[in-house]
């Protein structure tokens, strides 16, 4: 029996989770989001200190959740990067020294693995498999030929897809994380005003959010200064669209390109509602077999990293207490650190 305590604090979220032989016996998240709410985003230095006040609360509630010990772990396993620096390192601290004290190997994990391995608490990985990594900080598209064997094939030349909905949202006067609002005034909505889709080669499956985040902008700003309403819904309806409808058609050129078993989901914006039911209408005669994560495991949490671990430690993926966060660590190099 192999029990692993994993520890995610690689932005707003301070998470704690324990598995056991992939069982989850606890699940803790502490978000930070009504802090960050009135700033519109989050505020790194802020971030890292409210790590500081949580992480030892999320602990105990994880081993009172899983009635275990510390001494009934056998791992324990943390985000190394990518993410915020300062918010890397609290979790990183905080498992070097539970790593130290309890002599049990260190597993560092890489984030974005973490949202993919994520799709296993719905089913199992098939691969090929495409997987499309849509969060707050990422905007990639990523063959796996097998288990750890990551190859991207397209990511954002710019803007994340997550960050593009944060700041049309701002714009918008909608509260932060502005993914969620969106995509409930985009339901009331209509697709009205004309927003430019990016023109990006259609053999590359690179993404780029920046300019449509531009142009949404720049367009509530001239009709207000033309005292114009701006017709809410229709807006996040306009932009929802081209800014999914754009990693919807990458995705499906992708997964017909490579010929794949199965189209998985990850990451905060995988919670899109119209996101979900186009990639499931469009390939539901394919053949394929998609896995859309549940909203639980959508955002930031740390089962999904003690799922990943599950995968690390049988590998022995262990690290010395010498190592160091990696805020810019890239998916392909999750075995180097
Ligand atoms: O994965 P995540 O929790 O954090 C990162 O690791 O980046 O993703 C957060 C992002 C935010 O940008 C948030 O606005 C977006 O996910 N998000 C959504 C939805 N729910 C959350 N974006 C679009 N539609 C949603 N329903």
């Amino acid at each position: 029996m192999t029990r692993i305590l994993a520890i995610e604090s690689s932005c707003d979220e301070t998470a704690v989770a324990i598995t056991e032989d992939g069982r989850l016996l606890a699940n803790v998240v502490a978000t930070q989001i009504a802090v960050h709410e009135k700033y519109g985003g989050v505020m790194p230095e802020i971030a890292s200190r409210l790590h500081v006040e949580n992480i030892s609360v999320c602990l105990k509630e994880s081993l009172r959740q899983a009635n275990l010990t510390f001494d009934d772990i056998d791992a324990f396993a943390v985000t190394r990067g990518p993410g915020l620096i300062g918010c890397l390192h609290v979790g990183l601290q905080a498992a070097k020294t539970l790593a130290l004290l309890y002599k049990k190997p260190l597993i560092p994990v890489h984030h974005l693995a973490g949202h993919i391995y994520a799709n296993e608490f719905v089913g199992e990985l098939q691969y090929p498999l495409l997987c499309v990594v849509v969060s707050g900080g990422n905007s990639e598209l990523i063959i796996m030929r097998g288990d750890l064997d990551f190859e991207i094939i397209g990511e954002t030349r710019d803007d994340a897809i997550g960050e593009s909905f944060d700041k049309v949202a701002r714009v918008l006067g909608l509260p932060y994380p502005g993914g969620l609002p969106i995509d409930q005034h985009a339901k009331l909505g209509k697709h009205t005003y004309d927003l430019p889709k990016p023109h990006l080669d259609k053999d590359s499956y690179d993404l780029s959010y920046s300019g449509l985040k531009t142009s949404v902008i720049n367009l509530v700003n001239s009709l207000k200064m033309k005292g114009e309403p701006v017709r809410l819904d229709d807006m996040c309806r306009s932009f929802e669209d081209v800014a999914v409808g754009m990693v919807v058609e990458k995705a499906i050129k992708a997964a017909k390109d490579f010929n794949v078993k199965q189209v998985v989901l990850a990451g905060g914006v995988s919670a899109n509602s119209y996101l979900r039911d186009e990639i499931t209408s469009k390939l539901k005669d394919s053949g394929m077999n998609i896995i859309i994560p549940p909203l639980w495991c959508t955002g930031d949490n740390a089962a999904m990293i003690a799922k990943t671990a599950e995968h690390l430690y049988p590998r022995k993926v262990f690290a010395p207490l010498t190592l160091g966060v990696d805020p810019n660590w890239r998916i392909t190099d999750w075995d180097k650190f």
